[in-house]
């Protein structure tokens, strides 16, 4: 039987690649989306992969959206923790609402989510959460406090929760991303950006296709050895 596969923020950027790749591997995938119904109309066309609508920032609809896609497809097997969004901004300009957001979001999603599934997981005795952080979780950014602190607790929950699914046979691990070629990276403006790539020392953008095939590598079937592990995709941006 297939596995099924949940990825959060799926049908767009890096999500829409990974929700893509596990489809060509053969799983049974639900892509979640928030807030584009447009984009996750035109995805579903695109991939024949079914989109379902909720907010990962909510701890009830992650409930419910999890319970919506069992019904569907059947007990979930994999999650992959992608959603996210940005609100950068200076210390002086960073308003309490922008520290929330990114908060609830980036990092309150990926425990909504694991807690949804968490108990299942450990019953079957099999379970596979991949969680999307950043190098700026690792290296910080100037401008994202916010983000770069929900990033780095991504990594902590990573390693503690792995710490609890290790002897259940769920395994937890990260993937870092650099700056990669989406519509996130796309707002950041085009002076900044530069700036970025040219200490890139692959001297470019990444591929949403590359952070992909990191997941692929993760969730599969005989990566039960690999836990609590962060993997690194940043064309030598930061070695860490
Ligand atoms: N280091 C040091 N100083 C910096 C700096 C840096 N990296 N970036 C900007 N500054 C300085 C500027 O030189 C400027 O100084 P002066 O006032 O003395 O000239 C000052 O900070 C203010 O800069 P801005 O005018 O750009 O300020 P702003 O408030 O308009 O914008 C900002 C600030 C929002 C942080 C903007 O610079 C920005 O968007 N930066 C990019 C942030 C970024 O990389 N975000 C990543 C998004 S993608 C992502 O997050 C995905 C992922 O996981 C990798």
């Amino acid at each position: 039987m297939a596995r099924v596969a949940i990825v959060t923020g799926g049908t767009r950027g890096i999500g829409e690649a990974v929700s893509v790749a596990l489809k060509q591997a053969g799983y049974k995938v639900a892509a979640n989306y928030c807030g584009n119904d447009e984009r996750a109309k035109a995805f579903t066309e695109k991939t024949g992969i079914t989109a379902y609508k909720w907010d990962v920032a909510s701890f009830e609809e992650c409930a419910t959206g999890v319970a919506k896609v069992v019904a569907d497809l059947g007990p979930v097997d994999i999650v992959v923790n992608n959603a996210g969004i940005t609100r950068d901004g200076t210390m002086r300009k960073m308003g309490r609402a922008n520290w929330d957001e990114v908060l609830d979001t980036n990092l309150g999603g990926c425990f909504n989510m694991c807690k949804a599934v968490w108990d299942g997981m450990v019953e079957r005795q099999f379970g596979r959460v991949v969680n999307i952080g950043s190098i700026n979780g690792q290296a910080g950014q100037y401008g994202q406090v916010n983000y770069a602190a929900a990033k780095s607790g991504i990594h902590g929950f990573t390693k503690a929760l792995a710490q609890e699914g290790a002897p259940k046979g769920v395994t937890v691990n990260a993937i870092a991303p650099g700056y990669i070629d989406t519509d996130m990276v796309a707002a950041v403006p085009a002076n900044v950006l530069e700036k970025i790539v040219a200490k890139i020392p692959v001297g470019r953008l990444g591929k949403a296709a590359e952070i992909a095939r990191g997941v692929l590598f993760l969730v599969a079937d005989d990566a039960g050895f690999v836990t609590g592990s962060t993997m690194s995709i940043n064309g030598g941006q930061h070695m860490y």
